[in-house]
Parts: structure tokens; C-alpha cells; sequence
């Protein structure tokens, strides 16, 4: 099946409608409420590494951004992405660019935590960058595919998801 990533106009809703609308048996609750967290340490990361690119609270706070990415793309791509392979194909399907972005991102928060005395991008051009590369991403999972995958799955398996998605082992 043919799945075009093609992102529709805007529809905006607050984090807090996000959790709140969410069922626990919805699958992707889980992974809405995480972009929504993501995009809050992201803000706080920019913050900081704007009013002082080097400081402790800077690298405090991408740690705990890069730690929550990695735990977030590790459920996707061991989880949901494997589910998204089954419905819509692998190789030319929706999942294949979703990998594709995953390792984008991933080099960009690599580059974050690399010794910030090493030459290279300062960590606000680093997360300038992340943060364009992650809105693009979530925003292609949130309105395309996400409701696409709601609308493909057995009740049965969505709970299924749901409950591997809560339950994977992220240590
Ligand atoms: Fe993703
Ligand atoms: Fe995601």
C-alpha cells in the first residue's frame, strides 16, 4: 500500500488536550505524550545553551534530552515501526523513511554529546538544527501516521501495541 508522508495544514492542539484525550489503549498515547515532553526539554535545552552555550545547566539539560530521544526512537523503531513494516511494507513503505530520520536525528544529538571543547557546531546551532529535523519528524507521525495506523488496526492488536510500547525494556 501506497503511503504518502505528506504533512496536512496544522490543527493545533496543547500537550495537555493531547494526554488528556488519550485512552489508555490507544498506542499511541504513549508516543504523543513523549513528543510533547521531547518539545519541552527541547525548548529548556535552547534556553539554556542560548544564555550560556557551555554552563552546566546546558549540558544538564541535553543530557536529559538526548537520554529521552534515544529511550523514544528505541520504542518506535523495536515496536511500532516493525507493526507499520507488516501493514504498509518495508522497503518503500512510510517505516523506511521514518528509519531514515531516526538516524538524521540521531547524528545531530550524537554531535551533542561529544566533549563540547572539540571543534564543531556550538551546541544552540546543534539544537536549532535538532529541533527543525524533530518537529519535521513528529509532525509526519502525528498527523499522517499515527492516524493512519489507528485506522488499519484491529482493536485487539492496537491494545497489543499499546501494552508493548508501555512495556518494552528500555535499559
Ligand atoms: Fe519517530
Ligand atoms: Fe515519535
Amino acid at each position: 500500500m501506497r503511503v504518502d508522508l505528506k504533512v496536512p495544514p496544522p490543527q493545533f492542539r496543547e500537550p495537555r488536550d493531547v494526554y488528556e484525550a488519550a485512552s489508555r489503549l490507544d498506542p499511541f498515547q504513549v508516543l504523543t505524550a513523549e513528543h510533547a515532553l521531547l518539545r519541552l526539554e527541547l525548548s529548556r535545552a535552547l534556553d539554556a545553551a542560548k544564555a550560556d552555550p557551555q554552563g552546566a545547566e546546558t549540558r544538564r539539560a541535553i543530557d536529559l534530552l538526548v537520554s529521552g530521544l534515544r529511550r523514544h526512537q528505541k520504542r518506535e523503531d523495536q515496536v511500532m515501526y516493525p507493526v507499520c513494516e507488516r501493514l504498509f511494507g518495508g522497503k518503500d513503505g512510510p517505516a523506511s523513511a521514518l528509519r531514515r530520520d531516526h538516524a538524521a536525528i540521531a547524528q545531530v544529538f550524537d554531535d551533542l554529546t561529544v566533549d563540547s571543547k572539540r571543534s564543531g557546531p556550538s551546541p544552540k546551532a546543534s539544537l536549532e538544527e535538532l529541533h527543525q529535523r524533530l518537529e519535521a519528524h513528529f509532525v509526519k507521525e502525528e498527523r499522517v501516521l499515527f492516524p493512519l495506523m489507528t485506522a488499519h488496526l484491529e482493536g485487539r492488536e492496537a491494545a497489543d501495541l499499546a501494552r508493548r510500547l508501555r512495556s518494552l525494556d528500555l535499559t
